[in-house]
């Protein structure tokens, strides 16, 4: 039997230093747990852009399509602010995210107890938090056509489309419950059905899918800027937030706040199985490239190695093995190993983006 496959793309920024800690993890799970993957290494964001003058070669796609999971860092940096908006880093992963149809975008945001006091907002609002934000990820105004800048009389006007079909909604809808089933069984949409039609098909169509398929899943509705406030007022009543794409972005950063570092999440973007039965995924921390702390050995690994876990459970069938790295993360925060984003007092010595990787090793190597 061949390993499973696996492309990593370190990109821009923190990414390759992120990354070079989940390539150590991945190899004590082929050491000590016979966990062995194939794993190929290629471009994406400034990184491709500088090779090969485009922010995702046409072979890097054809790559990412074949494998069993892609694992990205980050995209993006100042120094590609100037470079024309059709070969920005970030146009490289939305090519992924769009061309492998990663339809659902899985976003978790959990607060570790040992980070709760992190968070803006009171311990008592965020200790104990697990929710999973779903967000559409290949359609409405982040792709709708027409888009662009035009001349429109004697000035110019910039035009964006949000445009959802039934199915679009639908099968994201259903990647909402399926999760929702394996968790608090609660799922609440979020839209602007007051203001936007499409807002209005989200809704019929969530409801629908919900009647006929999930009845025994709770489901409420809830216009997006009200979900915004009530994800700072008590964001415990939430299991799982189904969203699109534009609100989804909005409000997984403001749920990434809550668990106190934007540096602990990861994400997983799923698509339609694939002929093994493996769905097409993308594994992306949250977080973007941090230009500003990059190559300074100073970046928190843990939303990557997160990401990694998440790759773990949804590609590989291996749930258990990534709660052993969940855990391992768990325990590390317990021992009080902090990067420097997680540092309360003034002074205190951070750990470097290594010794965080060391101690999770060492955690890992515990754990047997
Ligand atoms: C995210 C990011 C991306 C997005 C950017 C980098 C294109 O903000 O993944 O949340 O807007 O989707
Ligand atoms: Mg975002």
């Amino acid at each position: 039997m061949t390993n499973p496959s696996l492309l990593i793309l370190p990109g821009d920024g923190i990414g390759p230093e992120v990354m070079a800690q989940v390539t150590r993890i991945i190899d004590w799970f082929g050491a000590k747990r016979g966990l062995k993957f194939d794993v190929t290494e290629d471009l994406v964001g400034g990184a491709a852009y500088d090779v090969h003058g485009v922010p995702l070669s046409d072979a890097t796609m054809a790559k990412a399509q074949e494998v069993d999971a892609v694992l990205l860092g980050a995209v993006g940096g100042p120094k590609y602010d100037s470079l024309d908006f059709s070969v920005k880093p970030e146009r490289g992963l939305l090519r992924l995210r769009k061309e492998m149809d990663l339809y659902a975008n899985l976003r978790p945001a959990q607060c570790f107890d040992a980070l709760a006091d992190f968070s803006s907002l009171k311990r008592d609002v965020v200790a104990g938090l697990d929710i999973m934000i779903v967000r559409e990820l290949t359609s409405g105004i982040y792709f709708g056509e027409p888009r662009g800048i035009f001349e429109e009389g004697n000035e110019r006007v910039g035009i964006n489309t949000q445009r959802y079909t039934e199915s679009e909604i639908e099968r994201v809808a259903r990647s909402a419950f399926e999760l929702a089933r394996r968790r608090g069984n609660k799922v609440c949409s979020m839209e602007k059905a007051n203001v936007m039609e499409s807002g209005i098909l989200w809704r019929e169509v969530v409801q629908k899918v919900h009647d006929e398929e999930y009845a025994d899943v709770e489901l409420t509705h809830m216009y997006a800027d009200a979900g915004g406030m009530q994800l700072c007022r008590w964001p415990k009543q939430f299991d799982v937030i189904v969203t699109d794409n534009l609100f989804g972005d909005l409000l997984s950063d403001v749920a990434a706040m809550l668990t106190g570092s934007l540096g602990m999440l990861p994400s997983a973007s799923l698509g339609a199985p694939m002929a093994n039965g493996r769905p097409k995924a993308l594994y992306e921390p949250v977080h973007g490239s941090a230009p500003d702390i990059a190559g300074q050995g100073k970046a928190n690994p843990i939303a990557c190695i997160l990401s990694f876990a998440m790759a773990l459970r949804y590609s590989f069938d291996q749930g258990d093995e990534a709660t052993r790295l969940e855990k391992a993360v768990e325990q590390v925060l317990a021992d009080g190993v902090r990067t420097a984003d997680l540092m309360q007092a003034e002074g205190d010595t951070p750990a470097s983006t290594a010794e965080m990787g060391d101690a999770i090793l060492a955690a890992l190597d515990a754990s047997l």
